[in-house]
């Protein structure tokens, strides 16, 4: 018994170490630092075809100096907006891949001739 309230103790006293870790994230839902650099490995940078310091200074990740990462969350809010239609919808959620296709800088239609 003694035993598990130990154990119970450090993991939750863990637990609340990692949620403390995260000191700037407004829209993402993640609370952990593993959860949000999971996502941002397999899915934010991927899917731009970039590296964490495109938006990142790699010594400070919660700084917002890079105007990169303020339009990134901006990005990250509509996205997260659309997917409540998507989901009224019953359709796929949307990423940043269906538009960025592992570019910085999605490409836009050629204007008519
Ligand atoms: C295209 C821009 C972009 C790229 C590339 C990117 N991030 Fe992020 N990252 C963000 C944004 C925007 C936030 C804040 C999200 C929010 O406010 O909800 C963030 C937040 C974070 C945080 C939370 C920092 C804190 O405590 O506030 C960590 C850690 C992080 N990113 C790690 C990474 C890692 C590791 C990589 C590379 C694998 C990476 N990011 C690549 C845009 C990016
Ligand atoms: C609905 C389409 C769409 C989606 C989805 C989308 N983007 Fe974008 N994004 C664009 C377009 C278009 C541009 C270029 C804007 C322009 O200059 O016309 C852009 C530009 C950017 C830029 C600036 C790049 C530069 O070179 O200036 C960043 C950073 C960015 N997006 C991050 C993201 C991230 C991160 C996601 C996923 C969370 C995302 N975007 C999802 C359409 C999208």
């Amino acid at each position: 018994m003694k035993h598990i309230i130990i154990i119970t103790a450090i993991l939750s006293g863990f637990l609340m170490g990692q949620k403390s870790q995260l000191k700037n994230v407004k829209v993402l839902p993640f609370k952990t630092k593993r959860e949000i650099v999971t996502f941002m490995k397999t899915i934010v940078a991927p899917e731009l075809g970039v590296k964490c310091n495109f938006c990142h200074n790699m010594n400070d990740y919660s700084s917002d100096e890079k105007d990169n990462k303020i339009v990134a969350r901006e990005m990250m809010d509509m996205v997260q907006q659309s997917n409540k239609t998507m989901n009224e919808l019953n359709f796929h959620e949307i990423s940043c891949w269906v538009c960025h296709q592992g570019n910085k800088h999605p490409e836009h239609p050629p204007k008519e001739k």
